[in-house]
């Protein structure tokens, strides 16, 4: 189990870049491989999540070509992948997992996904049940609530569905399968979730229409390979954005990042906290909004979150803690008990890991307490086999009074292989 030692910080200073965002690399995989003609995709994000969903489609007849700077799909069609003759291993990645169950669900053949010991404690209901109402035979452990799950597609209707959560893969999923369904299929939920299907459905050719908290997708419609450009990931982004903000006399330029408004709270929660950080060159690229990002170091102070901002940044709680531990005052969280569900319970396993170095924190069902200090402590803090907290953590360490371990790092490569060199280039070690 690698860990690591990081050093406090005198500042973070620079321009970056970070690696492609890891919603929109799966996505164009995914289309890519169930269009016709071929896709190229720039920019993709080479972490291990989205290596799954390549080997995945590799496995059902899919030829996707990577030669370091493209990725070329060559796509099959709606009805053109082939029964794989193993099970499909999705690794660590939900969205992998959830999205693929959508398109299996529309394919006339037998398939079993399934995932490594994190995902395999990960709610599946989520998407089987939507998927069942549609006409999928989806069978799996815990009455098919958790994986392994094993498939039998074929022949699907169209639902209207309600989501009860904002979640992108539950939409994602249910859209996907809505491809091969009879009519009409739509998904509403309580606030918008992270929109990078409907946008990469309508620049593939979909025929989808949008509503507020809604969208229909009609089935039957083949898609047509495009040339996709990923911005960087705000999430991976985000990070840095911390660093740079609780780091004294630091200066940082994030270039190329993808500011998706259903990704950007993180943005507006920093800014609201006393974040100096400004969005320079906005501009659109493959139908999704891109900026670079300036960053200074800022006195921090807490707030509240809650409501709709939370699934806008639903992934960047682990470094917002971060944030809210450095702040004046306390900060609570709530609506945001999807965080007891991802690749580890992120509420449990930053409460322990801040209170390790020093600060109180108060945990709710749906969230926390913060009360915010002047400085962190050094010491051992555990990543819990979560990419996320290990970066989180990695950047706490950057402003604690001695160094400060963690353990269990290996994960950082699903979603951020070249974080730790990134970070030692800011950081000016
Ligand atoms: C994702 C959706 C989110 C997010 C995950 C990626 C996606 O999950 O946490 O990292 O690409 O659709 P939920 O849909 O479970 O909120």
């Amino acid at each position: 189990m690698d860990s690591i030692t990081i050093q406090p910080a005198a500042s973070v200073r620079g321009e970056i870049t970070v690696p492609g965002d890891k919603s929109i690399s799966h996505r164009s995989i995914m289309l890519g491989a169930i269009a016709n003609g071929v896709t190229t995709v720039r920019g993709f994000l080479r972490g291990e999540d989205n290596l799954s969903t390549m080997h995945a489609f590799r496995a059902m007849g899919v030829e996707i070509n990577d030669d370091g700077e493209t990725v070329k799909i060559t796509g099959r069609g709606l009805y053109g992948l082939n029964e794989p003759a193993d099970v499909l291993d999705c690794g660590n990645s939900g969205t992998t997992i959830r999205l693929i169950t959508g398109i299996l669900s529309g394919q006339s053949f037998f398939s079993v996904v399934t995932g490594d010991q994190y995902l395999r404690k990960r709610p599946m209901k989520r998407v089987v049940e939507p998927l069942t109402l549609m006409g999928a035979r989806i069978s799996g452990r815990k009455g098919g609530t958790l994986a392994p799950l094993a498939i039998d597609g074929g022949s699907l209707q169209g639902i209207a569905y309600q989501s009860p959560v904002s979640s992108a893969q539950i939409k994602s999923s249910i859209m996907l399968a809505g491809l091969y369904a009879a009519g009409e299929t739509s998904v509403s939920e309580p606030s918008l979730s992270r929109d990078h299907s409907e946008r990469m459905f309508k620049l593939f050719g979909a025929s989808l229409v949008r509503g507020d908290k809604s969208v229909t997708v009609r089935g039957g419609v083949e898609l047509t390979g495009q040339e996709v450009t990923v911005p960087g990931d705000i999430s991976s982004a985000a990070f840095f954005m911390v660093a740079a903000l609780i780091t004294p006399h630091s200066e940082l330029l994030i270039k190329n990042v993808g500011v998706n408004p259903s990704r950007t709270g993180i943005i507006d929660i920093l800014q609201s906290m006393g974040g100096d950080i400004q969005l320079l060159d906005q501009r659109e690229v493959s139908g999704e909004p891109v900026a670079d990002i300036l960053v200074r170091s800022s006195r921090l102070k807490g707030i509240s979150i809650s409501g709709a901002v939370v699934p806008r940044a639903i992934d960047e709680f682990p470094a917002i803690c971060v944030a809210a531990a450095l702040a004046e005052g306390v900060t609570v969280v709530r609506d945001a008990k999807e965080l007891r569900v991802k690749e580890t319970d992120r509420i449990t396993a930053m409460a322990d890991n801040l209170r390790a170095l020093g600060i109180v924190v108060t945990e709710s069902e749906d969230g926390m307490d913060i009360t915010g200090s002047e400085q962190l402590l050094g010491g051992t803090v555990d990543s819990c086999g979560d990419h996320r907290i290990a970066m989180s953590m990695s950047v706490a360490a950057l402003v604690a009074s001695s160094a400060i371990t963690v353990t269990d790092i290996a994960c950082v490569a699903t979603s951020f292989p070249t974080f730790f060199p990134l970070l030692e280039k800011v950081a000016g070690k």
